[in-house]
């Protein structure tokens, strides 16, 4: 098998990507590398003959005040596990090769999903990853990108980005790795001390207790499993930003839980330790 082949520039990228023969699966991530983006890495080999990967912590999708500048960074262990998982190559730009200067700045939108929830919080935040994942499709030319729901309305705005653009490429969305406790794996999760760690299971059990009434008492109302969630983040000292029942397409407001007629439902939370903000979701009552 070859080596793996990494590239810092866009040409060294088109050079490699237009040596590559077969189906090409990508997963785009902003390195930290943990098991839930190697889950991806694994479905991308389920996909395509080839792997690309890119690691780049995208200026772009954060606001002046969020964590750009300490967002963990570790490239050369994210290599290293790029390679023991048979990734054909890496994709690792500078900011200036992915925002040359004097370019001027072009934006997509999707306004019936970007400006709720994560939206509201991080008003630019959907903005400048549309950009960015848009940028990184007509760079790397995948047949198919793999995107984790961890981050549920960042895959259905890529969903809807891709089908209204016509981008040529299938996005594949896969389920959230968790920890023993079910803690979400994130990046971010480095940032929790440990009682905060401790706490931060808070977030899955919200989770749970959404999942059990809707599934096993058959709780329609939505504001009901919305205030049972962030009972118990508050019980568990997660201090909850929202904690919501969606339309899982859509993302829109529900006025009943009608799983048969929605397809399920979507429950959404993101919540506060300390200063870390963390985020997490669950699809209840799915079909099948
Ligand atoms: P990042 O947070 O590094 O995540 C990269 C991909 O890994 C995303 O598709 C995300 O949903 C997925 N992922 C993260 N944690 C996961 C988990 N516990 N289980 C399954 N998948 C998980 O999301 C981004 O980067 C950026 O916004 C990006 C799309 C790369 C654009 O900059």
């Amino acid at each position: 098998m070859a080596a793996m082949w990494t590239a810092g520039t866009v040409e060294q990228l088109r050079t490699e990507r237009s040596a590559m023969k077969g189906s090409v699966a990508f997963v785009p991530t902003m390195g930290a590398l943990h098991r839930g983006h190697l889950a991806l890495v694994h479905a991308a080999r389920q996909a395509a003959d080839h792997i690309i990967v890119s690691i780049f912590v995208n200026p772009a999708q954060f606001a002046p005040d969020e964590d750009y500048e300490s967002y963990p960074r570790q490239i050369e262990a994210d290599l290293a596990a790029c390679r023991e998982a048979a990734v054909d190559g890496v994709f690792c730009p500078p900011v200036e090769q992915m925002y040359p200067p004097n370019i001027p700045e072009c934006t997509i939108n999707v306004p019936s999903m970007a400006h709720v929830l994560e939206g509201e919080i991080r008003p630019t935040h959907f903005a400048g990853v549309c950009r960015v994942v848009a940028k990184l499709l007509n760079m790397v030319r995948p047949d198919v990108a793999v995107f984790g729901q961890k981050d549920y309305q960042q895959l259905k705005i890529i969903e809807a980005m891709v089908a209204d653009l016509a981008m040529p490429v299938r996005i594949v969305g896969m389920p959230t790795c968790r920890e023993e406790d079910g803690l979400a794996m994130s990046s971010r999760n480095a940032y929790l001390d440990t009682p905060q760690r401790q706490h931060a299971r808070g977030l899955y059990k919200a989770l749970l207790e959404a999942k059990r009434l809707v599934e096993e008492d058959g709780e329609t109302d939505p504001e009901a499993v919305e205030t049972a969630m962030e009972q118990v983040m508050m019980a568990h000292h997660v201090e909850p930003q929202y904690a919501v029942i969606r339309h899982p397409h859509t993302l829109a407001e529900l006025d009943c839980i009608e799983p048969a007629l929605t397809g399920g439902v979507v429950a959404l939370i993101a919540g506060h330790l300390g200063e870390t903000r963390l985020i997490d979701n669950m699809l209840l009552a799915e079909a099948g």
